[in-house]
């Protein structure tokens, strides 16, 4: 695709519509099997990204060997529906990517609830990889890319570290609508078997 929406010459809307269109086809680029079946887990949009999270990994618990955690840092809120897809789709790519390539044992995926943004982590001890420039493998690296995509269209950042030592860990910040600061919960961590 020559334009992804980000041309000053488009009008908003076209943009919008554009950069949609784009991020559609990364996702289907990069769909695989039983957990991309839904379009939009009705799960996410009736109870939010955490039980929609609790449900994923529940189901990669239950039909692979990787041992999957949840933890949630914050406090717990709705977040806007764009925002909420987002987060979804990119932990989903990311633990799609672990099943696919990482050979890993464990799967860990936090999120964090912050004042002003949306923090994730989803870190695998798998046997990594060589991160490169995205931009120069666009056609390969469609998943990854996808992630940078919708992290970036939300105002955000992800990272990426990988090393053979270490595993792969993704991490996307996101901003959301600044809320009041309140006294911090502890952390808690959900073990799914
Ligand atoms: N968690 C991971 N562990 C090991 N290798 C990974 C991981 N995530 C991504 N990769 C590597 O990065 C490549 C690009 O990933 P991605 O953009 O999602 O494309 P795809 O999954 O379609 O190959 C993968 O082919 C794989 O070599
Ligand atoms: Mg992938």
């Amino acid at each position: 695709m020559e334009c992804s929406g980000r041309c000053r010459a488009c009008p908003p809307a076209v943009a919008a519509g554009l950069a949609e269109t784009r991020l559609q086809a990364l996702d289907a680029a990069a769909r695989l099997g039983s957990l991309t079946r839904e379009l939009r887990p009705p799960v996410l949009d009736s109870f939010g990204l955490v039980p929609a999270l609790s449900s994923l990994l529940l189901e990669v618990q239950e039909e692979t060997d990787l041992d999957t955690e949840l933890q949630v840092t914050g406090e717990e809120v709705r977040l806007a529906p764009e925002i909420e897809l987002a987060a979804f789709r990119l932990i989903q790519e990311a633990v799609r990517n672990t099943l696919r390539h990482a050979e890993a044992v464990r799967l860990q995926v936090t999120v964090e609830f912050g004042p002003d943004e949306l923090g994730i982590t989803v870190a695998d001890d798998g046997r990594g990889f060589t991160i490169e420039k995205l931009d120069d493998l666009a056609t390969e690296h469609l998943g990854l890319l996808g992630m940078r995509e919708r992290a970036i269209q939300l105002g955000g950042h992800v990272q990426m570290r990988s090393s053979p030592d270490t595993g792969t860990v993704i991490e996307a910040r996101v901003p959301v609508p600044l809320r009041q600061p309140e006294q911090a919960p502890a952390p808690t961590v959900r073990k799914l078997d």
